[in-house]
């Protein structure tokens, strides 16, 4: 499972080498759709891209390398990444050294590599998830030989590999996976195919991340798996996600700690307890509802009820009065009912989430849900979203408004995307806040008092 040593040895043999091959000068773009791993992961492949000579450019005209990691989650993220690759042809035929890549979840699966094999003949290499650390030995034969690249293992659990180069993008906030993979296999969902099994990385290799990473001044460590809460199940020590937590916060160091994803199942009142106690770690929970009604959650295979769901809820309340919450829902599943989908709006309400991500259910070929009867039609599909955006917004602003005239730390991002004027950060609860001050606070945190409340963020001033 974890890749060996003389293995990476091996790579790293293989980026010196095409470092000399291609001189100086050379550029790589990477482009990445999907959640945080697969962002995680292109930091790994830019890092060796580095490693192998190249420097990062945003531009996709310039480059002489294109990655493409994609995302396989819903329909419309497999369509947006086919439609860039589809663009790259122009520029393949503008600079015939170009050397376009593909990667991801999307790739994982056998009829979209192969799709891609034949009618995008202008792609050089496509590997799937379990060969990120292999990209320098696919790069160096692809350049070598001159040959198009194929690193495709339909039978690959996954792995794990440490000591790849990573290239951060940001300064101060940083992602730090700690698992791999997903068992738990919901009905609609494609990750189990194309991540494999869960596989937690050593306890010392975290640490010793983490540490790194409070050392070089990183305040935002965000902990990343498909499913922290079963951290540690497979090794073979008594030491579970609750204890990798306290270990990494009793880190010396001013930095806060972030967890994703959760899933309810496996949500204990010992994680709970350790958000309570510890400062470091932010209070705000994301914890992926997916549906109001039991018989739905039972189909999705969720193995919870929405009782167990608000129990949850209450105890994290309990213990953290003002705690953050944000979910995940999907609205359309097959064979939900009108009464059904209503009790998706009821537990909404009843929880309060400050925030919600919400999809249209979306057939993933070769999972249960997509065979399924009872698909439910797209405009009725479309319409239900609508009542959950509609229904949402009004919790979130009441939720916001909780904000009003009260102090609130946050870890300042950089400039407003809308306003050139105004900083940008996140609190502790992960709720989006506005300000204005210099670009000196940029990486460090600071006070701000909210003076106003809108559905998506807040508005305050400088303490
Ligand atoms: N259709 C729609 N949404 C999905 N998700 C996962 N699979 C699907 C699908 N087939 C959503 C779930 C998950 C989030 C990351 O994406 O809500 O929590
Ligand atoms: Fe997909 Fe369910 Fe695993 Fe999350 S827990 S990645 S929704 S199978």
């Amino acid at each position: 499972m974890r890749i060996e040593k003389k293995e990476i040895d091996k790579q790293y043999g293989y980026m010196h080498r095409i470092s000399s091959l291609i001189g100086e000068g050379k550029k790589v773009y990477a482009l990445t759709f999907g959640c945080q791993q697969n962002e995680a992961d292109s930091e790994r492949l830019i890092g060796m891209a580095k490693e192998m000579g190249y420097s990062v450019t945003n531009e996709k005209d310039e480059a002489d390398l294109i990655i493409i990691n994609t995302c396989a989650i819903r329909e419309h993220a497999e369509k947006k990444a086919l439609s860039i690759t589809g663009q790259c042809k122009h520029l393949k035929a503008k600079n015939p050294s170009l050397i376009i890549a593909i990667c991801g979840c999307m790739v994982t699966q056998k009829h979209r590599a192969e799709a891609i094999k034949h009618s995008y003949p202008y792609v050089d290499i496509l590997f799937d998830t379990s060969m990120v650390y292999r990209f320098p030995e696919i790069l160096y034969t692809r350049i070598t030989k001159q040959k198009r690249q194929f690193a495709l293992d339909p039978e690959s659990k996954g792995n794990i590999p440490e000591g790849l180069p990573q290239h951060r993008e940001n300064p101060f906030k940083a992602w730090l996976s700690v698992m791999y993979g997903c068992n738990n296999f919901c009905t609609y969902c494609i990750v189990p195919y194309v991540r494999g099994r869960e596989r937690s990385r050593l306890k010392e290799d975290i640490l010793r991340e983490a540490k790194e990473l409070v050392s070089k001044g990183y305040k935002e460590i965000t902990l990343l798996g498909q499913n922290v809460n079963s951290y540690g199940k497979d090794l073979d020590e008594d030491y579970d996600f609750s204890d990798l937590l306290k270990d990494i916060c009793a880190i010396e160091g001013d930095f806060i700690i972030r967890f994703m994803t959760s899933h309810p199942k496996d949500a204990t009142h010992k994680l709970i307890d350790t958000m309570a106690s510890e400062e470091k770690i932010a209070k705000h929970f994301h914890l992926p509802l997916q549906a109001g009604s039991n018989r739905v959650l039972d189909k999705m295979n969720r193995k919870y009820t929405r009782e167990k769901y608000l129990s949850l809820v209450g105890y994290m309340r309990e213990k953290m009065p003002d705690i953050g919450l944000t979910t995940d829902i999907i609205v359309g599943f097959p064979t939900e009912t009108e009464e059904e989908f209503e009790e998706t709006l009821d537990i909404l309400k009843a929880v309060g989430f400050d925030n919600i991500y919400s999809f249209i259910y979306s057939p993933r070929k070769g999972t249960p849900a997509a065979e399924m009867e009872g698909q439910i039609p797209d405009d009725v599909k479309g319409e239900r979203f609508q009542r959950l955006l509609d229904t949402q917004n009004e919790i979130s602003i009441t939720r916001n408004r909780t904000y009003e005239q009260k102090p609130t730390k946050v870890l300042v991002e950089g400039w407003s995307k809308t306003d050139k004027t105004m900083l940008t950060g996140r609190n502790e609860k992960n709720r989006l806040v506005h300000f204005k001050g210099g670009e000196s606070l940029i990486g460090s945190f600071v006070n701000v008092m909210i003076t106003e409340a809108e559905t998506y963020s807040l508005f305050g001033e400088l303490i």
